[in-house]
C-alpha cells in the first residue's frame, strides 16, 4: 500500500474485528502425526493429511444432506466427525487402530500445540482495541479446552462455534455467527484461516480475508482470492497498518 497517499473522507474503514478459525490456524492439527508416527511408524504424516481431509470431508456432508422425507438434520459434532475420520484415515491405510491408540490420538486432538506468534499478535490487536475471536467448527468443549491448553482466553473476547447452528462452514449461516457477535458488516472484519477453503468462504462471504499459507500451499482455482496471504499470524497486523 502506498503509505504517502493522503486519507480521504472515502478510505475504508479500517476493521474493528478479527476473526480466526481455529483448527490449522490457531492450533496445529498436524501436531498429532508425531503420535501417530510413534503408533504407527512410518505413516504418521500420512495419517495426519488423510485424518484432517476426511473430518473436512465429514462436516460438508452432513451440511449439505438431509435424512428422508422430513429432512432431519444429520448433523455431529466436530468432536464425532474428528473420531470417524481417523477411523477411516486407518482403514483406509490398512493400520489398525486399537481403542487404545484411538483414546491417544483424540486425547492428542484436545491439546493441539498453539503456533507460536499467537499470543503477540493477539496481544498487538487488543492493545490498538481491536475485538477478537475464534469463529470454529470445532464444538464449544473441544474449543474451551485448547484456549484454556493455550492461555489465549483473556486475549479472546469471542469463542464462537458453529455448533450452535448444526451447520459447518462454509454455510453462509456459519460466516454469519461472526458479524452477528462482532456487531459489525463482514466488510469490516478481517477473517483469518490457514485452510485455503475456509479463507475463500470467508471471502465470499465479505470477509476481509487472510490467507496464512504455512505450508506453502496454492491457493484454491476457483476465480477469488484472498485480500492478503501471508505466511504466518503477525501479516494480519498489515490490515492495520495506515
Ligand atoms: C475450524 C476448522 C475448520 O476451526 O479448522 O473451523
Amino acid at each position: 500500500m502506498d503509505k504517502k497517499r493522503p486519507r480521504s473522507a472515502a478510505a475504508p474503514l479500517l476493521p474493528g474485528a478479527v476473526l480466526f478459525d481455529a483448527y490449522g490456524t490457531l492450533f496445529d492439527v498436524y501436531s498429532v502425526g508425531l503420535l501417530a508416527e510413534q503408533l504407527f511408524p512410518g505413516h504418521g504424516q500420512a495419517l495426519g493429511v488423510l485424518w484432517r481431509d476426511k473430518q473436512i470431508e465429514y462436516t460438508r456432508l452432513v451440511t449439505t444432506s438431509k435424512l428422508g422425507a422430513q429432512r432431519e438434520s444429520v448433523y455431529q459434532p466436530f468432536w464425532e466427525l474428528t473420531r470417524a475420520g481417523l477411523r477411516y484415515a486407518c482403514k483406509r491405510l490398512g493400520l489398525t487402530l486399537t481403542l487404545d491408540a484411538e483414546q491417544q490420538l483424540m486425547n492428542q486432538y484436545r491439546h493441539l500445540s498453539a503456533f507460536p506468534e499467537n499470543r503477540e499478535v493477539l496481544q498487538t490487536l487488543k492493545a490498538r482495541g481491536i475485538i477478537t475471536g475464534i469463529l470454529s467448527n470445532g464444538d464449544p468443549e473441544m474449543l474451551g479446552i485448547a484456549v484454556r491448553s493455550a492461555g489465549l482466553e483473556d486475549l479472546l473476547d469471542h469463542v464462537l462455534s458453529v455448533d450452535s447452528l448444526r451447520q459447518y462452514k462454509t454455510h453462509p449461516d456459519a460466516y454469519a455467527l461472526g458479524t452477528e457477535a462482532v456487531g459489525l458488516p463482514a466488510s469490516q472484519v478481517v477473517f483469518v484461516s490457514c485452510n485455503s477453503w475456509d479463507a475463500l468462504g470467508a471471502t465470499w462471504f465479505g470477509y476481509q480475508t487472510l490467507w496464512v499459507n504455512r505450508y506453502n500451499l496454492p491457493f484454491e482455482e476457483l476465480g477469488t482470492q484472498p485480500a492478503r496471504t501471508g505466511s504466518n499470524l503477525r501479516e494480519v497486523l498489515a490490515f492495520f497498518d495506515r
